[in-house]
């Protein structure tokens, strides 16, 4: 089997990505799929690229990059072969191969939001991962949060601001904000990684916050603080139509960060640590892998899903948001609860690639 793996893209998370391809460049059974690497640069340009993980490898002082070469990428007509061709800088084009399905590794705006899905779509090639509906609903938290309460499951308490409400009332705006709670978190519907999230203490930095959240997005959430410990499990879609399965939890555990920010997340940001499995009882794993799966299905889910949780200190369950291609390396949570789980990293890639092949 052909396997395009796709990543980079014109999103603010095009680094994430990048890193992300690194690990899955490395770890994907070459025994089983030849790799066609394809990177999209920041201006969106799909080029053919070099087949070196370590060429992608996360590093905080140089976070990785797709660059233009100068190739284009050349998608199969729709019904047709499914013939990938490669122009050179030179004009001169060759085949590449028939292809049998795409990996897009893809997070944010245009590659975890439905666009790149419907585009694939529309050409008649198959892809792993969610589709077009799960991932627009998970992308977006305002509608997230609409599909999660409609299924009964809890959610951060907090409100939508849009950026003509916010330019014409920021002192309503600011009321709202307060009748919140004093600890509240800003940010944009549409990002990832935590791009354009700050942390507002008794009201202190709002107006910078807005500022920031809506440089992502016109559309932005504010949200209550849920104490509580953040969890997270992963959920892959069964290619045999049986129900999703949920991972063993992991934790984000903060020891002096004030949030799981993006600094936290890939800069080597200390103040937090990763914990897999978590450290938490039976009963609350089966609670928490039961509510995931639910919260799956919610979205419509297909493929893969990590969804991330507060446990408040009763116990309660408050889902915070699904991630459709959440980070992907091998350091990152999704691959370490299934590691924990039992499954090897090449074992996971494997199974998301099956599960796109039609
Ligand atoms: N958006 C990042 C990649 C994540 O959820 O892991
Ligand atoms: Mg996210």
């Amino acid at each position: 089997q052909t396997v395009a793996v796709l990543f980079g893209g014109r999103s603010s998370e095009h680094s994430i990505s990048s890193a992300t391809a690194g690990g899955v460049l490395a770890a994907i059974d070459r025994d089983r799929y030849r790799v066609i690497p394809i990177g999209i640069t920041r201006e969106g340009a799909f080029v053919l690229e070099r087949d070196d993980p370590a060429r992608f490898a996360l590093d905080a002082e140089h976070m990785p990059e797709v660059v233009d070469n100068g190739t284009r990428v050349r998608w199969p007509e729709p019904s047709g072969d499914r013939m990938l061709r490669v122009t050179a800088s030179d004009g001169t084009t060759i085949d590449l191969g028939e292809i049998d399905v795409v990996l897009p590794l893809l997070h944010g705006l245009h590659g975890e939001d439905g666009a790149i899905q419907g585009f694939f779509d529309v050409l008649d090639v198959p892809y792993a991962g969610g589709g077009i509906l799960d991932s627009a609903v998970c992308l977006d938290k305002h509608f997230t949060k609409l599909a999660l309460s409609a299924a009964g499951i809890d959610v951060a308490p907090g409100f939508t601001v849009r950026r003509a409400q916010w330019d014409a009332d920021p002192e309503g705006v600011r009321a709202r904000v307060r009748a919140l709670g004093a600890v509240v978190f800003v940010k944009p519907a549409s990002a990832g990684s935590s791009v354009g999230v700050s942390r507002v203490d008794d009201g202190e930095g709002l107006d910078e916050a807005f500022r920031v959240a809506f440089d992502e997005d016109s559309k932005v959430l504010v949200e209550a603080r849920v104490a509580g410990r953040e969890i997270e499990v992963g959920v892959l879609a069964g290619h045999d139509g049986g129900r999703a399965r949920a991972s063993l939890p992991g934790e984000v555990v903060l020891t002096s960060r004030s949030f799981y920010d993006f600094e936290g997340k890939y800069l080597g940001g200390d103040g937090v640590e990763i914990v897999c499995p978590a450290d938490v009882d039976d009963a609350l794993i089966a609670r928490l892998r039961e509510t995931a799966v639910r919260a799956f299905e919610a979205v419509d889910g297909t493929g893969l899903a990590r969804v991330d949780f507060f446990v408040t200190p009763e116990g309660g369950l408050v889902v915070n948001e699904l991630n459709t291609m959440p980070g992907f390396t091998p350091y990152s949570m999704f691959p370490k609860c299934w590691i924990a789980s039992g499954l090897s990293y090449t074992e996971l890639i494997t199974e998301l690639i099956e599960a796109g092949l039609r």
